[in-house]
């Protein structure tokens, strides 16, 4: 086994798809952008959907990347040897250039070649294929390059399966780009080199004795609300693993908190420990929820997410929260996680600009989070001690759910800890009322937040493409009226709305507001044309296009363009697209709401019609 420092994997990594014509391109933000049915990205691809459409991507048709995906759906996994709420995903596309053949074989090399790739052991690999059914046939291409890869190698071609779409179809909800896929799968422990029959292999994946290293997707059709309905205009390759399983394996250790990733952070935790009447699994557990949380809100700060009580902003504030209840339960002395930031933003320094050039802001934006949330507990202790003595007397195990979301809205305590909390007195909330509840007091609720997730990726329909369209035109024509200091930082659409979060420091007035809806509308009467054009970076910068995470970009970009000419252009941005062709298509552009989302961001809600 290879022992090599994560950086160096990573590296290792980008070089071996580099060296094979691939563009490298920086991760983009967690946060996805024109996709209003997820919050977070959950796979490299997702920044790559519209391409993976069939838009052109400036970099060519072959690229590679390692983006920060983010994952809470499996929050209550983390503590485990594996499971995380952010990670770094590794993959390769093609964009209807190279399909199975190359896909596979760079698969398998990357994977076991000592010299360039991770040096795992060929014997130790399982592989998957799809079985077949209504939507496509039985993959016996991919099967068949196996056979042959492994032949090669004088390695037993007794591991190649054939599964159902359940497990061998992937796609990043009910709506996009989606294709069978053969997935691979390591023996961590050596125990099965020789091979295994099927019925034995099922049972080894069941036990977890063989753990999924890499998957390569074959990316040729689109499904809609959860249906095959086309073939996508190219043949795609989409692959990809996690980084810190990948660095697991690598490193020969059993958990991802024994990476180098992880360990720096966790020695210090344990350094930091005073209670020593926990249990040895507690404070492991405990000590890794910690690290990972800790280590997600960096990453979330760092992309621009803030404290609040809704969707992204309500996801890091619970990661925080929940990270401060182990910290305590611990016996860790108050601000460590500030110093735990410090450990993190170092590792990722060199990674991420963001990180580096923002590291101040992020320690104190968790230290003034860690003061908030100390100030409500002391506050809401004491009101959850009412409640459990009143529960008490009255002999009821059940906390009332009125009394729960008061805990939750008025005292700022994670659902996750009163939970926790209530355990620990032997009582129980009951989650459904309480998510009932929720619903109804927030516009922007997290329960539809988990159904977000749960939904996948939106589709490009023609509505959606109208109010991206009038996102660009809002964007400039609220600059014109407020001025240059507005700047995006955060956009959201659905079919029935657009929303806009952009950089101001106070109320809009009705004035500006009429001001804003009327430069739109005039733009959408002119019947103005949507282009785009690929331009170096440099060159698209200086042309004036917006642009607002300057580091996630490669050296060529897509500018979208709004006017005749990219000179005369009324709005031109950096973007993916895709977009109306004419202005002509949008309709009647109306603003609902204009609101604050924090300090110094407001919000726009806007419809067509
Ligand atoms: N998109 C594929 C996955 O996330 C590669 O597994």
């Amino acid at each position: 086994m290879i022992e090599h420092s994560s950086h160096e994997i990573r590296q290792r990594f980008l070089n071996f798809f580099k060296e094979r014509g691939h563009k490298i391109l920086p991760s983009a933000s967690v946060l996805p952008e024109n996709d209003s049915s997820v919050l977070f990205n959950i796979a490299g691809m997702q920044p790559l959907v519209p391409y993976l459409l069939g838009e052109t991507h400036p970099e060519g048709k072959r690229l590679c990347s390692i983006q920060k995906c983010i994952r809470t759906i499996d929050i209550e996994e983390v503590g485990d040897n594996r499971h995380l709420t952010f990670f770094e995903m590794m993959g390769n596309w093609s964009l209807g250039d190279y399909f199975k053949k190359e896909a596979i074989e760079w698969s398998y090399e990357l994977l076991t070649d000592k010299e360039k790739g991770f040096g795992l052991d060929p014997n130790r690999l399982y592989v998957t294929c799809f079985e077949g059914d209504e939507d496509a046939s039985k993959d016996e291409e991919s099967a068949s390059v196996w056979k042959s890869i492994f032949e090669k190698n004088g390695i037993s071609t007794n591991r190649i399966y054939f599964l159902p779409k359940k497990n061998n179809w992937w796609s990043a909800g009910d709506n996009g780009p989606c294709g069978p896929d053969t997935e691979m799968f390591y023996d961590v422990a050596g125990k099965y080199t020789e091979g295994l029959d099927f019925d034995d292999y099922i049972k080894a994946d069941d036990r977890g004795e063989v753990v999924e290293v890499w998957n390569d997707v074959f990316m040729e059709y689109l499904k809609k609300d959860g249906k095959i309905i086309d073939k996508l205009k190219n043949k795609n390759v989409d692959t990809g693993s996690g980084f810190e399983r990948i660095v697991m394996m690598i490193q020969g250790v059993s958990s991802v908190y024994d990476t180098d990733i992880f360990k720096p952070a966790l020695d210090k935790i344990e350094s930091l420990i005073t209670n020593k009447n926990i249990a040895e699994f507690e404070k492991v557990k405990s000590a890794r929820i910690i690290a990972d949380h800790a280590r997600t809100a960096i990453i979330l700060l760092s992309d621009g997410v803030e404290f609040s009580n809704t969707d992204q902003g309500y996801i890091l504030r619970r990661l925080v929260r929940r990270a401060l209840r182990h910290a305590d339960l611990l016996g860790l002395a108050p601000n460590s996680l500030y110093m735990l930031a410090d450990i993190f933003t170092d590792y990722y320094k060199d990674i991420y600009e963001n990180i580096a050039r923002q590291k101040e802001t992020i320690k104190v934006a968790i230290s003034t989070e860690e003061k908030k949330f100390r100030k409500a507990l002391t506050q809401g202790i004491k009101e959850f001690n009412k409640i459990v003595e009143q529960n008490k007397k009255e002999e009821k195990e059940s906390i009332d759910s009125q009394k729960v979301f008061t805990l939750f809205e008025s005292y700022g305590f994670p659902i996750e800890m009163i939970e926790e909390l209530a355990g620990e007195n032997k009582m129980t909330i009951n989650r459904v009322e309480f998510d009932q509840l929720f619903k109804q007091h927030q516009d922007n609720s997290r329960a539809g937040a988990e159904k977000k997730f749960k939904g996948g990726l939106g589709g490009d329909g023609e509505v959606e493409l109208r109010y991206h369209t009038a996102t660009h035109l809002l964007h400039q024509a609220l600059r014109m009226v407020l001025g240059e200091q507005v700047s995006q930082k955060g956009s959201n659409i659905t079919t029935e709305r657009l929303r806009f979060d952009f950089a101001f420091d106070r109320k809009m007035t009705d004035e500006e507001k009429q001001k804003v809806e009327d430069i739109v509308n005039e733009k959408i009467k002119e019947a103005l044309p949507v282009n785009m054009v690929v331009l170096p970076k440099d060159e698209a910068i200086e042309s004036g296009a917006l642009h607002f995470f300057a580091d996630k970009y490669g050296d060529n970009v897509n500018v979208y363009y709004i006017g005749e000419t990219l000179e005369d252009a009324f709005s031109k941005e950096f973007c993916g697209g895709p977009h109306v062709k004419n202005t002509s298509e949008l309709g009647v552009f109306k603003i609902q709401k204009e609101e604050a989302v924090s300090q110094g961001v407001r919000r726009v809600k806007a419809v067509l019609s």
